[in-house]
């Protein structure tokens, strides 16, 4: 193991800091039409750091959307090589009045950096980059090899990158993936990611009438394709909190009773209140809070514009509305098959006093990683020996659409290794990373390294 580059990195704690603000500050929102110049700055920006702590090959991906960062160091001959995936895109900003600091103005909260994209995902990306430079400056070179592959799109999708991995096969070829775009459960308990919920992300359209009619003239006359959407929404789960979509739960795995003992030592719905303020914990009958985040599936309304939702009031019949809602798929649910079930039941459920249109806007699949590969025992160890405690194995809700895509095309083999915390208000107002996971995270790299090295 080299003391050097561990020492290193206590050293240049606060370069390092300083480097992650400089990149935080760049506001690279992949959603957003205007950010695009933004999204090419954070590229630039990575290409241009990647090539001062001595990495090869820097390079731009051209994608259909935003490109990738390549980079690469393969001196390591006749050692494996380690494929770090990560994203430097971020979320909108929005609510922005509720931020207490501007979002790409990076500030300091205790050992909290507070800022867009500070964990999710260019802090936890920053550590792999710090760790390999603290090699290189303190060895000269790297145990294994290494490919960095960092996109521009991962928060609008990733539907562009499948296209660039398959043309770039021999480029990206590897012996393992690692991604540090998750959470671990507190700064003294880290845990690995074995599976993550795929995701379609879906708009439904209801429009009636050809303009917004007066709804004391009209109201009794026609349905009100606001008040149909409600029935469309309402109907899409039953008492119990099941999805009602018929077939929809056919391919969900049963959870093992192992893998159910296991998750009840993780967290507890007092953890889980606390963290999301809601006055009580909701979901599927049947199964416990982090059960049904982890491992079922589960539908959501993110909003539904239309109407009259300002001061006062308004007496209208909106000609047409429009919700964005989302399913997260457990393993084995088919994203694409299900995305078709989902639009032929919203379809026949639809009142034919309106006209409903579904559009599919994003599928992603669910995975599952090989527990027992023996990069998974080097990531043991790395966190170990960096967080101080074996890491828990945990299921996560959240999706990272590439995971699937680099099983299926690379047969990748992916370890799942996370720096943030349940708490980092990812998406949300006040995004935080907490700068202990990251010094540490560093170091967990640097281990994670040496323990793949073939001795
Ligand atoms: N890093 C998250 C996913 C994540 C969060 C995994 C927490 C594990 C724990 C990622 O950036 C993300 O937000 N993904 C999106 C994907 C979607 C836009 C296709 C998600 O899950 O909503
Ligand atoms: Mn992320
Ligand atoms: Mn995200």
């Amino acid at each position: 193991m080299s003391e050097a580059a561990l020492k290193y990195v206590q050293d240049q704690k606060e370069t390092s800091l300083n480097e992650l603000i400089e990149f935080l500050k760049i506001p690279s929102i992949s959603t957003l039409p205007e950010n695009k110049d933004d999204i090419l700055s954070a590229a630039n920006w990575l290409m241009d750091h990647l090539k001062a702590i001595g990495v090869e090959n820097v390079q731009l991906i051209e994608t259909a959307g935003h490109p990738s960062v390549y980079a690469d160091w393969l001196h390591a001959e006749g050692q494996p090589t380690l494929l770090v995936y990560g994203h430097y895109d971020v979320q909108p900003v929005d609510p922005i009045e509720l931020w207490d600091s501007a979002p790409f103005e990076p500030t300091l909260n205790g050992e909290d950096l507070v800022a867009r994209g500070s964990s999710d995902d260019k802090g936890q990306i920053f550590a792999h980059v710090k760790a390999t430079e603290a090699l290189l400056k303190a060895d000269g070179k790297l145990p294994i090899n290494i490919k960095f592959l960092i996109e521009g799109e991962e928060e609008i999708g990733s539907q562009n990158l499948e296209p660039a991995l398959e043309a770039n096969k021999d480029l990206l070829q590897a012996d393992v993936c690692v991604i540090s775009d998750s959470n671990i459960l507190t700064p003294d308990q880290p845990s690995i990611v074995y599976g993550l919920r795929g995701i379609i992300y879906t708009e439904i359209e209801v429009s009636g009438p050809s303009l917004d009619l007066h709804s004391g003239r009209y109201g009794g006359g026609v349905h009100n394709p606001l008040q149909a959407m409600c029935e469309i929404i309402a109907k899409l789960h039953d008492e119990d909190g099941r999805i009602t979509i018929p077939g929809f739960y056919d391919k969900v795995r049963t959870i093992s009773d192992a893998e159910k003992a296991e998750m009840t030592t993780l967290n507890s719905d007092e953890t889980f209140l606390a963290e999301t303020g809601a006055p009580a914990t909701w979901g599927e009958e049947g199964y416990s809070t982090l059960e049904r985040v982890g491992a079922r599936a589960t539908l959501e309304i993110h909003g539904i514009r239309g109407g009259f939702v300002g001061e006062g009031g308004k007496t209208v019949i909106p000609a047409s509305v429009l919700a964005k809602v989302s399913m997260r798929l457990a393993p084995y649910q088919p994203a694409k098959e299900i995305a078709q079930m989902y639009k032929e039941y919203v379809e026949s459920i639809a009142p034919d006093t309106v006209n409903v249109k579904v559009n599919i806007l994003q599928t992603a699949d669910p995975v599952l990683t090989e527990r027992d590969h023996p990069s998974i025992k080097a990531a043991e160890i790395a966190y170990e020996k960096s967080f101080g405690k074996a890491p828990v194995f945990m299921l996560d809700g959240g999706s990272i659409p590439v995971v699937e895509a680099f099983q299926r095309l690379f047969g990748l083999p992916v370890v799942l290794m996370g720096f943030g915390l349940p708490d980092d208000r990812l998406h949300s107002p006040n995004e935080k990373f907490h700068l202990p996971n990251f010094y540490n995270g560093i170091s967990c790299s640097i281990q994670f390294l040496d323990q793949l090295a073939k001795n």
